[in-house]
C-alpha cells in the first residue's frame, strides 16, 4: 500500500482543487467547445470566446448544467475586429474576472484554396484569425495574467505548419499562419521568461471537426475533439511546468 506524508497529502490536494480563470477562443464548436467542457467539469472558470452568439450560449449551458455551477462565461466577439479588442474587447473580459491564469489561442480559421486563386484580402484576414488576433490578444491578456501561479499561454497551431512534416495542397496560407503563430511562440516565451510567463504551442494533427471536413471532405480522423481536448486539459494546467517555448506535435495523422 503506498503511504503519503501529510505534506504530500496536502501538495496533492492543493494541485487538485486550485480554481484557474481560462480563456478558451474557438469554444462555440469543435475542439474549443469540448476544452470548454473539460475545463468545467474538472471545476475550473472558463471565458469562452468566439463570433456565433447562439452556439457559444449553447456550448456554455451545457457546461454550466454538467458542472452544476456557473463556471463558463461566454464573450461573443469577432477575434478578427483586432482595432476592437484592447478596449471593448478587455472591458468585457474585466467584467467578469479581473484574473486570468491561462489563455488557449485556439480559434482559428482555414482556407482551402489553389495559391494561385487566392486573393491578398483573403490571406490578409486569415492571417488576422491565426496570427495577429493570437498575438494581440496575448498582449493585452499579460497583464490579467501578472497575479497567476501558471501564466500559461497556449497556440493552438497544426501539423500544417509544423516544419518537415507532410504538407498539403490548397493550404498553403493556412499552413504558413499556422507556422508563424508557432514562431511566435518560441521568440514570446523568451521575451516573457524574466516575468515568469510560460508560452507553448501544440501542434495538432487531424481531429473530427467542421474545419477538417472543410479541409479534407470524407476523411474520418483518428481522433474526436472530446479526446484532444482531454489531453489539452492536462497540458494547459501542467505543461507549463515541463516545457516552455515549444511547439509540441501532438499527432495521431496527417491529415
Ligand atoms: N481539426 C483539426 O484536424 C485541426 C488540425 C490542426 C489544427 N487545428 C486547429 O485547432 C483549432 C480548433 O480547430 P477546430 O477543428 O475545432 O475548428 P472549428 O470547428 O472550425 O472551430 C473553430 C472555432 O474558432 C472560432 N472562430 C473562428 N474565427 C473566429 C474569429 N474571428 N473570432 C472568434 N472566434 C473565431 C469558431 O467560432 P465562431 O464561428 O462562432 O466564431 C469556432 O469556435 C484551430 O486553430 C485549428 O486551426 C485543427
Amino acid at each position: 500500500m503506498q503511504v503519503f506524508s501529510g505534506t504530500a497529502i496536502l501538495y496533492i490536494f492543493t494541485r487538485n482543487w486550485t480554481i484557474m480563470v481560462i480563456m478558451i477562443t474557438g469554444a462555440s464548436r469543435g475542439i474549443g467547445a469540448s476544452l470548454a467542457q473539460a475545463m468545467t467539469a474538472a471545476g475550473h472558470t472558463v471565458l469562452m470566446v468566439s463570433r456565433n452568439r447562439s452556439r457559444l450560449e449553447k456550448v456554455m449551458e451545457q457546461c454550466n448544467k454538467s458542472a452544476g455551477s456557473t463556471l463558463a462565461h461566454s464573450i461573443p466577439f469577432d477575434l478578427n475586429d483586432l482595432a476592437d479588442l484592447e478596449q471593448e474587447f478587455v472591458s468585457r473580459v474585466k467584467g467578469i474576472s479581473g484574473t486570468l491564469d491561462v489563455l488557449v489561442n485556439n480559434a482559428g480559421q482555414l482556407i482551402s484554396k489553389p495559391f494561385k486563386d487566392t486573393k491578398v484580402g483573403e490571406a490578409r484576414a486569415l492571417f488576422d484569425a491565426n496570427f495577429f488576433a493570437p498575438a494581440l490578444l496575448t498582449r493585452i491578456c499579460l497583464p490579467l495574467m501578472e497575479q497567476s501561479e501558471l501564466k500559461h499561454v497556449v497556440n493552438i497551431t497544426s501539423m500544417a505548419g509544423f516544419q518537415g512534416a507532410a504538407k498539403f495542397s490548397g493550404l498553403s496560407y493556412y499552413s504558413a499562419s499556422k507556422a508563424a503563430l508557432g514562431s511566435l511562440t518560441e521568440c514570446l516565451a523568451e521575451e516573457l521568461k524574466e516575468e515568469g510567463f510560460k508560452v507553448n504551442a501544440l501542434a495538432i494533427g487531424s481531429v473530427q471537426t467542421e474545419m477538417l471536413a472543410q479541409a479534407f471532405p470524407g476523411l474520418k480522423a483518428p481522433l474526436e475533439p472530446a479526446q484532444m481536448a482531454e489531453y489539452m486539459r492536462w497540458f494547459v494546467l501542467e505543461g507549463c511546468r515541463y516545457f516552455n517555448g515549444k511547439v509540441l506535435p501532438v499527432s495521431l495523422s496527417t491529415p
